[in-house]
C-alpha cells in the first residue's frame, strides 16, 4: 500500500479535529502515547487497514491481532504476513501467543524484525483450542513459568515488552496481582488487563473495582480494558481511573469515532454524535482504500470490508435490512453502492444500540 489515504472533507476534518485538543499524552514505559486510549486486539480485525483507519480516527495506539508462534515457526506465510505493519501505521505492538519457552523467545526476535513499537504476550485468550495447549490464559494458570518465560523473550530482543491477561482463571484464582509482581521483575513495560476470568469468557461484567484496586498499587504501568462500550462509559472511566490508560474493543467496531468522542466528558454527557451517515460514508471510503490496497482480491476486499461495514451500521434506522442486502450482494462494486446509497440515505438519524445485549461474546482474550 503506498498511496496516501484521499482526505477527510474538510467538514468531517473539522469535527474530528474538534476533540484531539482534549487528548492527554502518556508514557507507558519507553513509549509515548499522544491520549490513553489504545485500541485492543482482535483477531480477525486489527489487520493493517484497520489498524490504520483507527490511528486516523484518533486511537493512540493499535495492537495486532493474536499471532501463532507455531504459525512463525512453520515459516506459515500467512502468519508472516500477520506480523507485517504499514509504513503509516504509527504506535503499534504486535501481539503473539504460544506456550512454548524456546519457542516464544525465538519468535520474538522474528516479530521483532517487522520493528513494532513493542511486543504483546497474550495471556488472557480463553479459546479452548488456545488453552488446551498451553497458551492464551493458560498462561495465568502456571505462575512458575512465567519468569523463565519472560526473561527468555526479553534477553532475544530490544523492544519493550507487555503483557494482556485477565484478572484470573477463575473467581477462585484472581491473581492478576501476582502477575504483575512477576512481571515487574521479569522486563516486562506494562500490563493490560480485561477485567473477567478466563471462565467468565465474555459473560457477565468486567470488574473495574478490581481494576482500580490493582491500579492503586502501581506495579507497573497499567492499562484498564473491558466493558467501555460507549463515549460516555469511556469518558467517566477516564475522569476517574487509577490506571494509565485505557484500551476499547468491540466499542469501535459499532462507533469508529469513539476514541476521539470520548475525550472531551461535555460532549460525551450529551449522548448525542456529530457523527452522522455521511462522515460513516467517509470512514468506510478510506477503509475501502486500504482493505483494496492491503488484500488483492476482490474476495478478500469483500470478507474484510463489509463485516465492518454492518458495524459501523449498527443502531441506525434498517440496519438489519443494510445488512442483509450487503451481505447478499455479489460483488464488491454492488457492495460499494449499497453502502453509499444507505449511509447517506441517513441524513442526521442517530443511533439507538441496546447497551445490555451481548454484542460479539466471543474473542480471543
Ligand atoms: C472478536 C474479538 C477478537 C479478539 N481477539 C483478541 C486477540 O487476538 N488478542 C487479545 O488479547 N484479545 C482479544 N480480544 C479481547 C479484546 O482485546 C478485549 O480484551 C475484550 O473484547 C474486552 O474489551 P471490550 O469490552 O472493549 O471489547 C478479542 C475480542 C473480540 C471481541
Amino acid at each position: 500500500m503506498s498511496s496516501p489515504a484521499t482526505p477527510f472533507s474538510p467538514a468531517l476534518t473539522a469535527k474530528l479535529d474538534r476533540f484531539r485538543p482534549f487528548a492527554a499524552p502518556v508514557k507507558l514505559g519507553q513509549i509515548q502515547f499522544s491520549s490513553k486510549l489504545i485500541l485492543a486486539p482482535m483477531a480477525g480485525i486489527c489487520n493493517i487497514p484497520f489498524r490504520l483507519l483507527m490511528e486516523d480516527l484518533g486511537a493512540c495506539g493499535t495492537v495486532s491481532e493474536l499471532v501463532s508462534c507455531h504459525g512463525i515457526n512453520h515459516g506459515n506465510q500467512r502468519t508472516l504476513d500477520m506480523l507485517k505493519i504499514h509504513k503509516n501505521e504509527r504506535v503499534v505492538g504486535l501481539q503473539l501467543f504460544g506456550e512454548d519457552i524456546e519457542a516464544m523467545a525465538r519468535d520474538a526476535e522474528v516479530a521483532e524484525s517487522f520493528k513494532p513499537g513493542w511486543l504483546d504476550i497474550n495471556m488472557g485468550c480463553p479459546v479452548t483450542k488456545v488453552v488446551s495447549k498451553g497458551g492464551g490464559s493458560a498462561l495465568m494458570k502456571e505462575m512458575e513459568k512465567l519468569a523463565p518465560l519472560f526473561e527468555a523473550m526479553r534477553a532475544k530482543m530490544k523492544t519493550p515488552l507487555s503483557i494482556k491477561i485477565r484478572t484470573g482463571w477463575d473467581q477462585d484464582h484472581r491473581n492478576a496481582r501476582e502477575i504483575m509482581k512477576i512481571a515487574r521483575e521479569s522486563g516486562i513495560e506494562w500490563v493490560a488487563i480485561h477485567g473477567r476470568t478466563r471462565t467468565q469468557q465474555y459473560t457477565g461484567a468486567a470488574d473495574w473495582n478490581f481494576i482500580e484496586e490493582i491500579a492503586q498499587e502501581k506495579i507497573l504501568p497499567f492499562i484498564g480494558n473491558g466493558d467501555l462500550h460507549y463515549p460516555l462509559l469511556v469518558s467517566d472511566r477516564l475522569q476517574k481511573t487509577q490506571t494509565d490508560a485505557l484500551m476499547i474493543a468491540r466499542g469501535a467496531l459499532r462507533n469508529p469515532f469513539i476514541f476521539l468522542e470520548s475525550l472531551d466528558p461535555d460532549y460525551a454527557q450529551k449522548k448525542k454524535s456529530d457523527f452522522l451517515g455521511a462522515d460513516y460514508w467517509e470512514v468506510i471510503q478510506r477503509l475501502w482504500q486500504y482493505v483494496g490496497e492491503t488484500f488483492a482480491d476482490d474476495r478478500m476486499l469483500l470478507v474484510q470490508a463489509r463485516k465492518l461495514i454492518v458495524w459501523f451500521a449498527a443502531g441506525f434506522p434498517y440496519s438489519a435490512a443494510f445488512r442483509g442486502q450487503v451481505f447478499a450482494a455479489q460483488t464488491a462494486e454492488d457492495t460499494y453502492k449499497i453502502t453509499e446509497d444507505y449511509f447517506l440515505s441517513l441524513g442526521t438519524s442517530q443511533k439507538s444500540i441496546n447497551y445490555d445485549e451481548a454484542f460479539m461474546s466471543s474473542g480471543h482474550g
